[in-house]
């Protein structure tokens, strides 16, 4: 696959079908992703891939717990008010994570990503970016979540067995399959509204208001 078009094509795939991803896959995009750097080539990271279909439904449970949760506090009141305005990229990301919420069980896939002694968070983020971009490259929807670690951290350590005492934190829940939806280009505010040129404010000399890169 050319690099612009995983790039400007790998989107949060959260509806997915259960087909399960071959092991040979498997091990080609963990293996893409542990190539990312790392601050100071640490390389502090873990990664727990779960297929189980037992383990999936516990995790599951856990999932939809959390995002109930979220729904309970940060996002409360946020599918209303976007109706209300007639944002409808919103309700779309909140009805493709609700549907996410309530079909986790059935992905054939999850990644979990554990980091330690990472000071602000940022260590693992480039391998989960590479974790998706290659899972893009085989054709597989992938979507980054963080609902369980922010809700059910100490859950999911204890049903992964995680060794939480030696540092280990969850930072990011992959979900992964094959899409049921189609591929498309990211949308977004055009690049140049929100990038500076030397100081903040200042309008670059270029302007780019449709993506540079389309099928
Ligand atoms: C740090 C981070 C955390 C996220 N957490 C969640 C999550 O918990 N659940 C979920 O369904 N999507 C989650 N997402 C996916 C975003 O909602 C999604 O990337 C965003 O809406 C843009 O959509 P697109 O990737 O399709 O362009 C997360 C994305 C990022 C970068």
């Amino acid at each position: 696959m050319e690099l612009n078009e995983a790039l400007y094509t790998t989107r949060a795939m959260r509806r997915v079908k259960p087909d399960p991803i071959p092991d040979d896959v498997v091990a080609r995009i963990m293996d893409a992703a542990i190539r990312a750097p790392s601050p100071g080539n640490t390389q502090q990271w873990r990664f727990v891939t779960v297929s189980d279909r037992d383990v999936m439904a516990e995790l599951g449970e856990l999932y939809g717990r959390s995002w109930d949760r979220l729904n309970e506090t940060a996002y409360a009141g946020r599918r209303e008010a976007a109706a209300e305005r007639g944002d409808d990229q919103t309700l779309r990301v909140m009805s493709s994570a609700g549907w996410l919420a309530a079909n986790f069980a059935q992905v054939p896939l999850a990644v979990l990503a554990f980091t330690r002694n990472d000071v602000d968070g940022s260590g693992i983020y480039p391998a989960v970016w590479n974790l998706m971009l290659a899972a893009r490259g085989h054709g597989i929807g992938a979507t980054l979540t963080t609902v369980l670690h922010n809700f059910a951290a100490d859950e999911v350590a204890e049903l992964l067995g995680v060794p939480a005492a030696k540092g280990w934190r969850n930072a990011a829940c992959v979900t992964l399959g094959y899409p049921l939806g189609k591929w498309g280009v990211a949308d977004r505010p055009p690049v140049h509204e929100v990038v500076y040129a030397d100081s903040w404010g200042n309008p670059p000399a270029w302007q780019a208001p449709d993506p540079m890169w389309s099928y």
